[in-house]
């Protein structure tokens, strides 16, 4: 029996994505394609303007879309199912992806998959390893620090967050306070590497917490603190890193001793960061990763959230599917 394919599709945010995923019958997958269109109009703002971006989206995901699949050596009429992010993100992006991915669905007939932002970026790591529940899935990216356990495939029971920024966000602010540029997470790490991690004292956030949330907006204030007494770049970015990092891991780690689990997927932008995913590793839990390309926002996540679904033999979504802004 030859593979079945999944389209998937994020137009979440300002970037419009679309991949191709490969379902073998046993259940196993493959990223066949993964093409991203990055928006640049706003920059000239300093932040994402949501009517251009959503007026971008339209103008590209159609490329975009056949891009991803003549990278997989396929035609739409190949497609066996189609996942587009229904939330959360900015609505009127979110829809752009939702009625591309609805039309196609419905012209070839073949099911749609609504899909959740954040299990798309946990199924990023489904690149690169089999996803068994029960596990933990940590997604640290610009607008994420969110902790879930997954009991059960399909089920996502929130054990923390960020209280303030988000872990990414503060790497960009760091930087951007620092001197360092953008975006921030790569400029902190590379500085990082010639800096001292112990020459900028911060305070362990939520110390002595029992549950297991995260807390970025004091390091931030800390940082600030130093770059105004004259701490060099290197040295504070090297800092900051240590603890931020410090933070995740050991929050997380406490996280899988009180629940058990041993499997511990992290993903989103910031796991991209080299000294998070060695940290990680260091920890003797199962640790996996999305594979290159697949940390930050892109369709194949989508796509194999999608097939994921598709495997399971989960009931389609409605083609009346809204868009959600906030979705729990
Ligand atoms: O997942 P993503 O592309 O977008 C959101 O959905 O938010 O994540 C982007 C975030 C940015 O804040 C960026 O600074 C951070 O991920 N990031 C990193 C690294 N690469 C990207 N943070 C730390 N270390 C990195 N190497
Ligand atoms: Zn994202």
């Amino acid at each position: 029996i030859r593979p079945r394919l999944v389209l998937g599709i994020d137009t979440s945010c300002d970037d419009t994505g679309v991949g191709v995923v490969e379902l073998a019958p046993d259940g196993s997958v493959r990223v066949r394609s993964n093409r991203i269109w990055s928006q640049t109009v706003h920059a000239q703002y300093g932040g994402v303007m949501p009517e251009l971006a959503s007026r971008e989206h339209v103008e590209r995901i159609a490329q975009i879309a056949a891009e991803a699949l003549d990278e997989a050596g396929h035609t739409l009429g190949d497609l066996d199912a189609v996942a587009a992010t229904s939330g959360p993100g900015l609505v009127g992006a979110l829809l752009v992806g939702l009625m591309y991915g609805k039309g196609v669905a419905q012209a070839l007939d073949v099911p749609f998959y609504a899909a959740h932002h954040l299990e798309g970026h946990i199924f990023a790591a489904a690149s690169e390893a089999e996803l068994r529940a029960p596990y933990l899935a940590l997604v640290v990216s610009g607008g994420h620090t969110h902790l879930f356990d997954v009991p059960r495939s399909g089920e996502y029971v929130l054990v923390g967050a960020t209280k303030d920024d988000a872990a990414g966000e503060a790497f960009d602010k760091v930087a951007r306070l620092a001197g360092l540029g953008y975006p921030g997470g790569p400029a902190i790490s590379e500085a990082a590497t010639r800096g001292d991690p112990d020459a900028v004292a911060f305070k362990v956030p939520l110390q002595g917490q029992k549950g297991f949330d995260f807390s970025f907006s004091g390091l931030k204030t800390a940082a600030l603190l130093a770059h105004r007494a004259g701490a060099a770049p290197e040295d504070l970015a090297a800092s900051f890193q240590q603890m931020a990092v410090r933070t995740l891991v050991n929050t997380t780690l406490r996280a899988a001793e009180a629940t058990g689990r041993a499997t511990v997927v992290v993903s989103g932008g910031v796991a991209a960061n080299a000294a998070l995913r060695a940290a990680f590793q260091a920890t003797g839990l199962r640790v996996v990763f999305p594979g290159r390309g697949l940390n930050t926002d892109n369709g194949a996540m989508i796509a194999l959230a999608g097939a994921a679904a598709l495997h399971e033999g989960r009931a389609a979504s409605s083609l009346s599917e809204g868009a959600v802004a906030y979705a729990p």
